[in-house]
This record gives C-alpha cells, structure tokens and sequence, in this order.
C-alpha cells in the first residue's frame, strides 16, 4: 500500500505489515453467518498505533483493502472494526438492544464513572430523561448569553494578532474551559483561580488518559495521571454541590442540582458529580475540536469565510440569543462540512451483550465493537469529491447527507445520540461570530495542511498556527 503524506518510517512499516489472517470465532454451524477476519498486529500493541496515527485514514483504507467488517486481536481488549453507513445504524439504533455501552470502559471507563454515555438501556434512559432537563429552550437561552459574555472578552482581550506562532487550538481550548467555567460551573474567569487552575489540569489528566500506550497505573504515566486527575474532579465537584445545592443561578451545575423528571425523579449527589465530570470533558473537547477545525477551513477558503463574515455583519456586535445564531445559516453549512471532514468523536465503540450478528457476520457474546462515522463521511459511494471542501453539498436539492439514514452522524445516533448537540451547535457558532468580526483568518503559509493526532478526540499536532489579522471597522 501506499503511504500517506507526512508518515513516520515507523508509520509505513507498521501500516506495511504483513498480515497475517486470524478469525474472531467460528459461527455456530448452520447459522449462515460469515466470521470476521482481522489480523492480531504487533504484541501487546496490536494496530494501535496506526489508528492513533492514522486515524479515518487508515480505517477508510482499511475498509476499501479489506471490508466493513475487521478483527483487531488486540489485547487487552480485541476489537471488530464495523464501518460503513449500515454497520453505523445497526449499531446505533440497536433493535434487539445487543450492544451495550460497556464498550466504552477500556477506552474512557476508569475516568468518566457512571458518565451519561457510560450508562445503558433503562438505567441509561432515567438520567437522560434528568438530564434532558438541562438542555430545554429555556436553559439554552440562559446559556447563549453566559457563553456570548466570555467569548466576546476573551477573542478580543487575550488572543494575539498578526502572529504565525499564535497557536489557535490552545487557545481555543482555554476559551472552552473559560466558557465551561462559567456556563457549566458558575465561576467568572478568573475567579478562584488556582483551585480553577488545579480542575483545569485535572480534566486535562483524564481526557488524555484514555490515549495511554501503557494502560495501568504506573506512576508518572498516562493512566495513572488520569486516575490522579479523576479523584481531583470528584472532590472539586461534590464540594461545588454543597455550595450550588441552596443556590439560585443559570449555570449548569445548579441547574442539574435541581433538575427534576416528568415524574419527579432527581439525581442525587454523586449522580450530579459524574455527569458534570463526564459532560464538561464531552463539551470542551468536541467543541474545541470542531471551532479549530473550522477556523482552519475558513482560513484556506477565503470565499467562504467572506460568505461567513457577511451574515456576521448583518447581525453586528449587539449581545447574541438564538434567533441572531439562527440567522448565520453559512456558519451552519461551514460546520456540517467541517465535522464530515474533521469528525471530533471518529469513532464510537460498543460491546455485544450476547451472541449476535452485524452485516451477516457472527459476533460472539463479549467482543467491543467500534463504528466510524468519520470514515463513512468519506465514501465515494455517499459523497461527491469526498474529500474537497464543498458546504454546499449540504444543501437541497444535492442534500448529500440524505443519501443514507447514517452517512453524515458527527452527532452520533439513537439512544445514545449527543444531548449537548444545540448546546454544542450555539457554543461554536457564537465564537465563530466573535472571531470573524475581529479577524480575518490566514493560512501560516500557502501550502500548510493539517496534521491531527487520534489517539482521542483529534487534535493537530502542530497546534494550528492560525494568522489573525484584526479587521478595521
Ligand atoms: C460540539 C461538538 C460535539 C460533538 C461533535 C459531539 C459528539 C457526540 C457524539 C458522537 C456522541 C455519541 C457517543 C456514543 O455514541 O457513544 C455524544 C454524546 C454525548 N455528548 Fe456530545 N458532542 C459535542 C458537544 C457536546 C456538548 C457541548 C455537550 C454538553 C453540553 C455534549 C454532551 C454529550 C453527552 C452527555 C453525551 C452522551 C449522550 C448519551 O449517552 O445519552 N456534547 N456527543
């Protein structure tokens, strides 16, 4: 096979490596079931780091060099690879309720306990409906203008212009934590800032953690930070529910502290402390992943960010609420294709509660499966250019995205499908108009190209140099 642009020696040789074919089990006799062949990789690291190198790359020539379905024998936790829009929806909708979420526990399990996504079938859907609560029109309201209040002081106050060495993916990410401080914990930027600055590191311990090579707690490594990290959070936040128990207030926490059910049913303490630990990490690293992502798309297609820039205009500096956000329709159609090409949750991973089949394959009781919607973004058979930058394609009568239930998920799917999804939808488009009515967006030169690290939700390995020239007004 050929190598992709940029890849290590150590890369190549890996993704060269022959292989050798292994089957996950023999079908019971007289099923008409197919089994699913794989390959075990290297010892103890498997295919590892080709999928965190490699990413959708390596799935999606994995899928047209070998098909939708791949056994990856790693230990400790094998692996079948399940792409493709069917496989995606089989997995998601989950009719027969086969799959659970247990398969999330070797990846994110020992740092986002009881997380909503780690919680299945009733058990799942009682805190969902809870925490449904959080996300009415009413709490996004309230949210729009807490998020608006940081975004529009920190994009003008702390970032720096005319500068190739302003690396925009750090800053973002400390935009989403100072917007989580805020809208999710209730504290100002600033406020009560090393015990702030203490969960900042602790979050960033735990959402890394899940990318460790060694993954047992060997002090100073990886995992063990992350579990360091994990009785941080808990501490922090079962104190910060004490303070937000008796208070009033718009912000996340108090609002989980108080939300209740249709029939009255609430969480109690520890409930409210998992779910902000587990939520804080989903909002700030998916969103940081697609603002990034975005800003770098805008960047190396002007036209667009001029189309993005022109609707900005129109709505001007006032405060923002969601009938303003509504109107930035190019920002949408931006990010949709922004998350098809640079998808921030690649794959998702679910586990086989009994012996079941998928595709016509037999799956025995056990195995964890990983579906990849970010490779399904890419099928030529879904989408036209699959890899040109086109929003356009999004929009009728092309609507490419309607092609197939489950040809463009970013947002996941079914039961489990993102409950931040408007939440996250609003974060990101209120700092895009932030951003394009202070800046415009360059390229650090002419021929520069991404480069993202997969070993958990990606991020560009150079950090995004990003050029801001400030806009005269
Ligand atoms: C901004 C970009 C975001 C993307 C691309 C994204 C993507 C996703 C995806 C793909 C899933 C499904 C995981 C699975 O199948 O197991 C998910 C679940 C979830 N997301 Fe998001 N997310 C984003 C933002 C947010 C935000 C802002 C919040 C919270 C405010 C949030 C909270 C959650 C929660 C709690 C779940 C678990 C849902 C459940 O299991 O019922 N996400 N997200």
């Amino acid at each position: 096979m050929g190598n992709l642009p940029g890849m290590s020696v150590l890369e190549a040789g890996l993704r060269n490596h022959e292989w050798k074919q292994i089957m996950l089990a023999e079908p019971p006799p007289g099923s008409g079931l197919k089994p699913v062949l794989g390959d075990a990789g290297l010892p103890v690291l498997g295919h590892l780091i080709e999928l965190f190198r490699g990413g959708p790359d390596y799935v999606l020539h994995l899928h047209q060099t070998r098909g939708p379905l791949i056994y990856f024998h790693h230990s400790p936790s094998p692996v079948v690879l399940a792409i493709g829009p069917d496989a995606t929806q089989e997995l998601y909708t989950n009719r027969k309720k086969d799959f659970s979420q247990r398969g999330w526990d070797p990846v994110i399990g020992p740092f986002f306990t009881r997380g909503l996504t780690l919680l299945d079938f009733d058990e799942h859907r009682h805190h969902r409906r809870i925490l449904q609560q959080a996300f009415t029109a009413a709490r996004l309201t309230d949210y729009v203008e807490l998020i608006d209040r940081v975004v529009s002081k920190v994009v003008a106050r702390d970032w720096v212009a005319d500068d190739a060495r302003f690396l925009l993916h750090p800053a973002m990410k400390a935009l989403a934590f100072d917007i989580a401080s805020v809208v999710f914990m209730g504290r100002e930027p600033g406020a009560d800032h090393e015990r702030i600055a203490k969960v900042h590191r602790a979050f960033a311990a735990t959402t890394v953690a899940g990318e460790a090579i060694l993954r047992s707690p060997v002090p100073p490594f990886k995992w063990w930070r992350g579990l360091r990290g994990r009785v941080v959070l808990e501490e922090y936040f079962a104190a910060a529910v004490q303070e937000h128990r008796d208070a009033g207030g718009t912000d996340m926490l108090t609002v989980l502290c108080h939300a209740e059910d249709e029939d009255g049913n609430r969480f109690t303490d520890t409930d409210v402390v998992n779910h902000m630990i587990f939520m804080m990490m989903a909002a700030d690293d998916a969103a940081t992943s697609t603002v990034t992502a975005m800003a770098y798309r805008l960047a190396a297609h002007p036209e667009w960010q001029e189309r993005a820039r022109d609707e900005s205009a129109r709505i001007g500096d006032c405060p923002l609420d969601i009938e303003a956000l509504e109107k930035l329709e190019t920002l949408d159609l931006v990010m949709n294709e922004s998350l098809r090409l640079d998808t921030p949750l690649p794959f998702s991973v679910r586990k086989a509660v009994r012996d079941t089949d998928l595709l016509g394959h037999y799956l025995p009781a056990g195995i964890n499966v990983a579906t990849w919607p970010s490779v399904n973004h890419r099928l030529s058979e879904l989408w036209t250019d699959p890899e040109k930058f086109d929003p356009d394609r999004f929009v009728a009568p092309r609507a490419e995205h309607k092609r197939h239930r489950y040809a463009f998920a970013p947002w996941g799917g079914g039961a489990h499908k993102c409950i931040g999804m408007t939440f996250g939808r609003l974060e990101v488009k209120t700092v895009m108009h932030r951003v394009l009515r202070s800046y415009r967006l360059e390229l650090p030169h002419p021929n520069y190209r991404a480069r993202w690290d997969y070993g958990g939700v990606p991020v560009p390995t150079d950090g995004m140099p990003i050029v801001l020239r400030p806009l005269t007004r």
